[in-house]
């Protein structure tokens, strides 16, 4: 233990990985990749690898589950046994029935769950690859699944986490950073600052819990961004090209609709009059 806690996470101002204490890991993601979901979105973040699926407005199964006024809303984040490096028993366990829950409350807010009474939206955050951080990266995905699904919703929900090693705040936390580090805080949020979800494992100073969901915030942004891109991405037509204008055509044109009229009357006349 005592090793563990005179490892140096930042040297230089720099973190094992290379980035600076207010960067995010490199994030790509992708929307209605699944073609059997009625929403979907794939998230790479760092080294997680993480698919969200969204069914419904559906009926509810069983149906005393359902409300008379409102949808409810199902989620279920499962880690997949190759997803870590220790295999994971497959199946649901304590920590991923309460991603499940904080996962659900994070999204729930935002949706219009009103508009569906006696339905279920049902969403699935599938963790392929972990390493750290995959709650919030499968609360983005579900997030955006959510708008690629049409759901009607208020505003998307973005999440990252603040943590803080060898002293210091630093936002992303890689899994060597989750593992050992002083503190751990998931945080989500919409882009006008409601906050959705706020998780704390480990000890911050109440100035240091500030700064650290400033950090959040500016992380939460950035995330938003990324999410509003790939929807755009998938559904904002694609630009046009120019219409190339027609060569003039080499013969001579063909005579005219009016040009036709007249000659045709012209021998209207001329029979009339033989007549
Ligand atoms: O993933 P997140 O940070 O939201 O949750 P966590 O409970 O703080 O877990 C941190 C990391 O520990 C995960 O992302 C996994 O990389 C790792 N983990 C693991 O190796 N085996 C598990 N059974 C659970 C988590």
């Amino acid at each position: 233990m005592r090793m563990e806690e005179e490892r140096a996470f930042i040297v230089d101002g720099r973190r094992l990985d290379g980035r600076a204490v207010d960067e995010l890991r490199p994030i790509k993601m992708e929307v209605g990749v699944l073609h059997r979901a009625d929403g979907s979105c794939y998230i790479e973040w760092g080294g997680n690898k993480v698919m969200a699926a969204v069914y419904g407005p559906r009926e509810v199964h069983p149906r005393h589950l359902q409300e008379s006024n409102r949808a409810i809303m199902r989620c279920r984040y499962n880690m997949a046994s190759f997803s870590v490096e220790e295999r994971r028993r497959p199946g649901p366990d304590r920590r991923s029935i309460e991603v499940s829950k904080v996962s659900r409350e994070a999204l729930e807010p935002v949706v219009f769950l009103g508009y569906y009474p006696r339905s279920v939206i049902d969403v699935f955050i599938e963790v392929l690859q972990a390493d750290a951080g995959t709650r919030t990266a499968g609360i983005n995905a579900a997030s955006a699944a959510l708008a690629d699904a049409g759901i009607p919703m208020r505003n998307l929900v973005s999440a990252c986490s603040v943590g803080k090693v060898d002293g210091e705040l630093v936002l992303d936390l890689m899994k060597e950073e989750d593992n050992y580090g002083q503190a751990d805080m998931p945080v989500a949020m919409t882009p006008r600052g409601e906050i959705t979800l706020l998780q704390m494992d480990g000890h911050l100073t109440r100035e240091e819990f500030e700064r650290a969901l400033e950090m959040a915030m500016q992380g939460c942004r950035r995330l938003y961004e990324i999410q509003r891109d790939a929807l755009i991405r998938r559904y904002a037509a694609p630009e046009q090209p120019e219409p190339e204008k027609p060569e003039k055509p080499e013969e001579e044109p063909q005579e005219s609709f009016e040009q036709d009229m007249e000659e045709f009357e012209e021998s209207e006349e001329v029979s009339e009059n033989d007549e």
